[in-house]
């Protein structure tokens, strides 16, 4: 069956000669050629301010250049992130990016009482995250904290599942392993998963 998938590239460098990239790349191709349907948002070309208050979040706009990004997600059933792992967690830009996102009437409905109803419903994710460090270091010893805390606060908790994560260590990692990274990206992006 096809799916409508959106591949959001969180690297903060337009250059888009990373690791991240070709396996966004790997990703995209699998995908296509299984026949789903793809569109890419890359931030890092994206101009945007960040936002600075909660009168701003409410009941601001969102950027002129975030209007397309934004659509693009409504429009996918499932999204894929990827961003490179800086102090622990994602890139500030990506974050100041998912934060326009995510405001009132996109991922949760807030209501005057109760739990806010979720919007995102139906919809899957994948997060890919490169880092210097082996991956399990990451995952045993600091709990994937900042992959955890993206999933809970923003993903999960509006209603995404499930939700599957790829975590790549870079230091110890050889061709043979990179190689086999993107394989696999081209097989999830042909199951559109
Ligand atoms: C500002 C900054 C902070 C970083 N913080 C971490 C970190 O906390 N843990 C880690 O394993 N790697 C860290 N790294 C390494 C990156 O995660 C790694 O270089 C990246 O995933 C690979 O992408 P690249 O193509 O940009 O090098 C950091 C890199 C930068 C530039």
């Amino acid at each position: 069956m096809s799916r409508r998938i959106v591949i959001i590239q969180g690297h903060p460098d337009p250059s888009g000669h990373h690791l991240l990239h070709a396996l966004a790349d790997a990703y995209a191709q699998g995908a296509t050629t299984a026949g789903h349907d793809v569109r890419r948002i890359e931030v890092a070309k994206l101009d945007f301010s960040l936002l600075r208050t909660q009168a701003e979040f409410e009941t601001g706009t969102v950027p002129p250049a975030l209007e397309q990004p934004r659509q693009d997600m409504r429009w996918a059933e499932h999204w894929v992130f990827l961003f490179p792992l800086w102090h622990g967690t994602m890139p500030a830009l990506f974050k100041g990016f998912l934060e326009h996102i995510f405001r009132p009437g996109f991922a949760m409905d807030y209501k005057k009482k109760g739990f806010p109803r979720r919007l995102l419903a139906g919809r899957s994710a994948r997060i890919v995250v490169t880092m210097g460090m082996p991956a399990l270091l990451y995952r045993w010893y600091f709990g994937a904290y900042g992959v955890r805390g993206f999933e809970r606060s923003m993903l999960s908790f509006a209603g995404i599942k499930p939700i599957r994560e790829n975590l790549y260590g870079l230091t110890f990692a050889n061709e043979r392993r990179r190689a086999r990274w993107m394989e696999n990206m081209r097989t999830y992006g042909a199951h559109g998963n």
